[in-house]
């Protein structure tokens, strides 16, 4: 069998120090093994870029903002880095706590849609997580239920821990210069079905898109279904940008949700950034307004001691994609007056033009992931390029057929 084949499965790496035993996840990038470590007397998982790709400096790069980006992070919710760097053979490797239990994604594929009262408190810990990344200048930018894990550690059940950072960005003053490639300004990586609408249009990312998606992962766990129905990427990336998310209490039938709930998700789920809560704390005060039955959010005072912060994280090239990765440009929508593919001020939602999604049942009891060519990598979506290089097209046709 190919799995046996793999090269790494049976060794041991760094002097001994880790026994690789067996894989536990794969995706685009390479794979996640379970390995014990015997000094220890500890099982960790380790990371490690395919060997194939050691020589792709752009992912090498990416792999390494990762592993940076999570050992600065001491959050209890966020899974621990141990160590990082080259093995023996150049390839690249991150050790980690190892987890046991399974992502949010399979629990709600097998158990259904939870209540609130377990829900609330898996994601109100989830933004503590990524409250601190986000201090510290970090965005996730792929923030989905397949990298949240529901662990079980000291007896704890359902103790969420974030993983899988391979898409962050770390602000600039945590890059020597140059330690990114940019080869493809203006390219978007992600999953459409969480994606904020400005990283669907290419935009520069602020905290306030892992709030985004955030709210959509939320959503999804309350109701096993997503605040959009659509069939396919595109589609997805089209309604975040244009179209106002499905109410909660109209997803599950008979289910009635707090008022509250949908007020403070109505507001993470804002299209624009600046509309939405002001940072992953003030959500987690929001939900656990929802959680303890409050009529209203009580006034948020910006949290433990520092203000809350935008992100300096402007300005940081996009990371270089793999062609691989590439799929059609998002220019489903008609460019507005101001050429970017926003949505133009004052924008009111409605109905995408297009073919009628149906919305009868599911035969799986969430919406099936669109296909990605490399889903650990994250898919590559669009190319916000396009809308300027079209926007700039028509208006110089324009120009041509009015002189
Ligand atoms: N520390 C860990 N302990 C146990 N399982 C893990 C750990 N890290 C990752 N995994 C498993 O491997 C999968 C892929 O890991 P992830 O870091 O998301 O990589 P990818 O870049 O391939 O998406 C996860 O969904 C999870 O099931
Ligand atoms: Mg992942």
């Amino acid at each position: 069998m190919a799995r046996q084949q793999d090269p790494f499965i049976g060794r041991d790496i760094l002097n001994g120090q880790f026994q690789i035993l067996q894989k536990i996840g794969s995706g685009g990038m390479g794979a996640v093994y379970k390995a014990l470590q015997p000094a220890m007397n500890r099982m960790v998982a380790v990371k490690i870029l395919h060997p194939k790709l050691a020589g792709r400096k752009d992912l090498v790069s990416r792999f390494r903002r990762e592993a940076r980006a999570m050992s600065h992070l001491t959050h209890p919710n966020t899974v621990k880095v141990y160590l990082y760097g080259e093995l023996e053979d150049g390839s690249l490797y991150i050790v980690m706590e190892f987890l046991e239990g399974k992502n949010l994604n399979q629990t709600v594929r097998s158990e259904g849609a939870m209540p609130l009262e377990r829900g609330l408190p898996i994601l109100i810990q989830c933004c503590h997580a990524l409250e601190e990344a986000h201090r510290a200048g970090i965005i996730h930018r792929d923030l989905k239920p397949e990298n949240i894990f529901l662990s079980h550690q000291g007896g704890m059940k359902d103790f969420p821990k974030v993983l899988d950072f391979g898409l962050a960005k770390v602000s600039e003053r945590e890059l020597r210069p140059g330690s990114i490639i940019l080869t493809q300004e203006g390219m978007v990586f992600g999953t459409p079905e969480f994606m904020s609408p400005e990283q669907a249009q290419g935009k520069t990312l602020t905290a306030g898109s892992d709030i985004y998606s955030l709210a959509v992962i939320l959503y999804e766990v309350l109701t096993a279904k997503l605040p959009f129905d659509a069939k396919n990427p595109m589609e997805f990336i089209q309604l975040h940008v244009t179209a106002k998310p499905k109410p909660i209490s109209e997803r599950v039938p008979g289910k009635a949700f707090p008022p509250l709930l949908w007020t403070v998700l109505e507001k993470a789920l804002a299209k624009k950034s600046e509309d939405r809560q002001a940072s992953a704390a003030e959500l987690a005060h929001a939900l656990t307004a929802v959680l303890q039955g409050l009529p209203e959010v009580p006034p948020f005072h910006g949290g433990p001691g520092t203000p809350i912060q935008r992100l300096p994280s402007e300005n940081v090239p996009t990371p270089a994609a793999s062609p691989a990765q590439l799929v059609a440009p998002v220019v489903a929508q008609p460019a507005p007056a101001g050429g970017m593919g926003a949505p133009p001020p004052g924008y009111a939602p409605q109905a995408v033009p297009g073919p009628t999604i149906p919305s009868g049942p599911r035969s799986s009891p969430l919406p099936r992931r669109t296909p990605a060519a490399k889903p650990s990598a994250g898919l590559l979506v669009g190319v916000a390029v396009a809308f300027l290089l079209v926007g700039a097209l028509l208006a110089a046709l324009v120009l041509k057929v009015l002189m």
